[in-house]
């Protein structure tokens, strides 16, 4: 059935905010049939809060360490959350594993970005690993969120070439800069009813995935 409002979308983050403007920009641009109704962090000096703000948008921030344990923190957060009723859930450079009792009740509703080539390098310094593997390919994910640690279902994926002299800031650097088109298509698509999780597997139209789907050079996926 045809959306009559555009998709609530919370965001997560927990530094710069890139991925929460390209979000901001995509929705702005009709590019993704969603709003961003909050921004949540677990860092009250994250930038991407005062994007947020710039934006006029709820921009909220928890501090871990006034919990006494880390399924109380999440549980005041996705509280805090829960004010803006949101459809789905988009972690943006958010850096805390959420546990299962928060994950579970988003299943299918909550999206993550990760800066490899999933399921290779989980897990943090995902740009150090892959120089020091050697890899010829890097790249970043868009995935479900579960409890496992950037382990859930992957949706898409953008490669980018790793260059023999490469730097470690210059490779995270071209892998950002396509994070967010990845990011920005892959929100649409969810928030056009396209994408959906069934049992554990990403469908698109309706039709399970054999595998991530890849954004072509052109933003678009291939
Ligand atoms: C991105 O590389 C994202 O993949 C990782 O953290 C970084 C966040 O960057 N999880 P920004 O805060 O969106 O600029």
């Amino acid at each position: 059935m045809a959306r009559s409002t555009a998709v609530r979308i919370a965001v997560l983050a927990s530094g710069q905010g890139s991925n929460l403007q390209a979000l901001l920009d995509g929705c702005a641009s009709g590019r993704i049939d969603g709003a961003v109704v909050g921004v949540f962090s677990d860092r009250p000096q994250a930038k991407a809060l005062a994007r947020a703000r710039g934006a006029g948008i709820v921009a909220t921030a928890l501090a871990p360490a006034a919990f006494a344990s880390r399924d109380a923190f999440d549980a005041a957060l996705f509280a805090r959350i829960a004010t803006v009723a949101p459809d789905i859930v988009v972690c943006a450079g958010y850096l805390r594993l959420l546990g299962s009792p928060v994950v579970d009740g988003w299943r299918g509703r909550m999206l993550n970005i990760h800066p490899s080539l999933l399921p290779a390098l989980k897990g943090l310094r995902t740009h150090v690993r892959a120089l020091a593997a050697g890899m010829s390919t890097h790249g970043a994910s868009v995935h479900f969120v579960t409890a496992d640690l950037d382990g859930g279902p992957v949706i898409a994926q953008a490669r980018v070439d790793v260059a023999p002299a490469d730097s470690v800031d210059a490779l995270a650097a071209r892998v950002l800069a396509r994070e967010h088109p990845l990011l920005v298509a892959t929100v649409a698509l969810v928030c056009a009813g396209r994408i959906t999780l069934r049992e554990e597997v990403v469908c698109l139209d309706g039709h399970p995935l054999r595998r991530p789907l890849q954004l072509a050079a052109n933003d678009a996926f291939a």
